[in-house]
């Protein structure tokens, strides 16, 4: 659905030119929910303006269901962004207009026939939950609220391909949840392709099918949101979800452990599944003359799967702890050394 190809984007400032964009290659499926994440400054609004034309990339490709974008007359431009919709952090409405009339405006430049304009914009209000707000103004709503006008807005011409730029960043955590949860049903009900970019670890893993992460202008990692999480290769991205799966370890029992004359190991579990690592622990226990001891856990939802997280200690001989190592591996378990101590 989108296919960027050796994009580059330069901005000439009176200061010098600053390189935004270098090189980035991204495909988006249809019907996917790709999220791009990325620190202030990496490039991310850049790289979502350049799809629509909003910012003219310096050279690259970027086709979107099969449009070649950078090349379009305006007028063709104009009807090409018709299909795809977005919207901001800070919902750009118009103050002086109504809610109906906020997102009648998409249709009234579409030259959509009047009394279909009533008819769709009741439609939209109802999908996004704001039927009862139509005739109101964006002063005497939410900040949530505004974002579902916006969305309306945004899909008015039954677009294809919805870009969301930090779209829940102004917003509270709990409002937040509910407009992604809005984002899902859109992709879902609509079967709208949606593009993302945030600077939050939580939205990407809530909503994304695919994941990509941006630094300084280029792409350092992209996966499925699952190997994102379960095996990160960049520090960048190691730091993204480690905002959203902290996990202190009880500083007095590893104090205990470290001042102990054995061997031991301190080893972080990842596994996909809630259950998955308590019957090879049990196993490992029983078969071992060791005794895994759990010094943290988490378990997070990430889009439709659960994905596990455990700190063990394993102390005794270096074999036996080896080999447990192994049998938590055999079964699909992620193993990751984070302390070898002892002697
Ligand atoms: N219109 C512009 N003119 C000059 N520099 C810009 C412009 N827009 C963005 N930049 C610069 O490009 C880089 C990437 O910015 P941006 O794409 O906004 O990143 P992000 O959205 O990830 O915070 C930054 O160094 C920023 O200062
Ligand atoms: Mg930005």
């Amino acid at each position: 659905m989108i296919e960027i190809t050796d994009l580059y984007k330069t901005y000439k400032t009176s200061e010098g030119t600053v390189e935004a964009l270098k090189g980035i290659n991204l495909k988006v499926k249809k019907g996917e929910i790709f999220g791009v994440i990325g620190f202030s400054g990496a490039g991310k609004s850049s790289l979502i303006r350049c799809i629509n034309m909003l910012e003219k990339p310096t050279s690259g490709s970027v086709l979107v269901n099969g449009v070649e974008m950078t090349t379009l007359k305006p007028k063709e431009l104009r009807q090409a962004r018709r299909k795809i919709g977005m919207i901001f952090q800070h919902f750009n409405l118009l103050e002086t207009a109504t809610v109906f009339e906020n997102v009648a405006v998409a249709l009234e430049l579409s030259k959509t026939p009047k009394l279909e304009i009533e008819k769709k914009v009741n439609k939209l209000l109802k999908i996004v939950g704001l039927e009862d707000k139509i005739h109101n103004y964006p002063s005497q709503l939410s900040g949530g609220q505004k974002q579902r006008v916006a969305i309306a807005r945004a899909l008015a011409n039954d677009v294809e391909v919805l870009l969301c730029d930090e779209a829940t960043s102004a917003l509270d955590p709990q409002t937040t949840e509910s407009i992604l949860d809005l984002l899902l049903e859109i992709n879902k009900n609509l079967n709208i392709t949606i593009l993302l970019i945030t600077h939050e670890m939580n939205v990407i893993k809530k909503v994304c099918d695919k994941v990509a992460v941006i630094e300084d202008g280029e792409i350092i990692e992209m996966d499925s949101i699952v190997n994102i999480f379960t095996n990160p290769q960049q520090p960048t991205t190691r730091n993204f979800i480690k905002s959203i799966m902290e996990e202190d370890l009880p500083s007095n029992l590893i104090d205990k452990l470290r001042k102990r004359d054995r061997n031991y190991k301190l080893v972080r579990l990842t596994f996909l599944g809630c259950s998955a690592a308590q019957p090879i622990l049990a196993k490992i226990a029983k078969d071992l003359p060791l005794s895994p001891n759990i010094l943290s856990g988490n378990i997070i939802q990430v889009k439709d799967e659960t994905l596990g997280r455990l700190t063990i200690e394993l102390t005794g001989n270096r074999e036996h702890i080896n080999q447990a190592i192994q049998m938590l591996e055999n079964v699909g378990v992620l193993t990751e050394v984070i302390e070898d101590g002892g002697n």
